[in-house]
């Protein structure tokens, strides 16, 4: 099925990415900016699964950003859509086939941590897996990667620190923090928030984890960048509205953006 997906869309482009982008909630922006794109909605390439959530538009867009051939995923896959481990990872298996060395993932995210604050765009140095599941479960398919990988550098430093560099140049404050994957679709209760932050969370989301495991079985380096869209449940004496939390991230787009056009041409 990988193969299927990878001939569907050469057979529409014949540039090789030199990066995947994953865009999250709210921040499709970025694909706006991608030049001679040539955009496949996801229900014309084979075994892609469509983007149901709210914020997710469901393209692959192909073409140069900053002069870098760029895979975009506008959307992502979730499992709290029901999706099994390894469907939400398919169209990052499929990227990594097509060529993608890096893969740059972001995130809408609540954030635990007291010096953050809704519109703070956050490195992800590392993550929590409490999702219940990987998408490695299952017999291991030998040609995307071992059994057992190693994630000891999931978070690629050398691109981290690059990526502090890059938000120097554009004048942007960037912070890391450890991003605790959540299963949802409900959001955390105080005490789960109080639970992850024990545990060492410092943002907590519902998405990158499977993605960040399926690069790194498969060899490619990571990046991933959060934007804190609320204060995780019980920071603030407020619920969490899912409205407000697209609002904020669209608030952000701009400053992503700037960031990754100076990203990825120094990958
Ligand atoms: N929790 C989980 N996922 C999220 C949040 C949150 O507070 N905000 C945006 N995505």
């Amino acid at each position: 099925m990988i193969d299927e997906a990878v001939a569907a869309i050469r057979s529409r482009t014949s540039l090789q990415p030199r990066a995947a982008v994953v865009l999250g909630s709210g921040l499709g922006g970025f694909a706006d900016r991608v030049e001679d794109a040539v955009a496949i909605p996801y229900g014309e390439i084979p075994g892609w699964p469509a983007a149901t959530a709210i914020g997710h538009s469901g393209t692959l867009v192909v073409g140069a950003f900053a002069g870098v051939p760029v895979a975009v995923m506008k959307g992502r896959a979730h499992l709290y859509e029901g999706h099994a481990a390894d469907r939400v990872v398919f169209g990052v298996r499929v990227l990594g086939r097509l060529g993608a060395g890096t893969l740059v993932v972001t995130n809408a995210c609540g954030g635990i941590r007291a010096d953050l604050s809704p519109g703070d765009l956050v490195l992800v140095s590392d993550h929590l897996n409490l999702q219940g599941t990987s998408p490695l479960v299952g017999p291991n398919d030998d040609t995307l990667g071992p059994r057992f990988p190693d994630m000891t550098n999931a978070y690629d430093a050398e691109l981290r620190a690059l990526a502090h560099d890059c938000a120097a140049r554009v004048a942007q404050s960037l912070s890391e923090g450890v991003y605790a994957a959540w299963l949802g679709p409900a959001f955390e209760t105080p005490a789960e928030i109080r639970m992850i932050r024990t545990l060492g969370g410092d943002l907590v989301g519902m998405s990158t984890a499977p993605e960040v495991l399926a690069a790194r079985h498969m060899g490619l380096r990571c990046l991933a960048i959060s934007c804190v869209t609320n204060m995780a449940a019980g920071i603030l004496p407020e619920p969490i509205d899912p409205e407000h939390v697209l609002v904020v991230g669209a608030q952000a787009q701009d400053r992503l953006t700037a960031l990754l056009a100076e990203i990825l041409p120094r990958l």
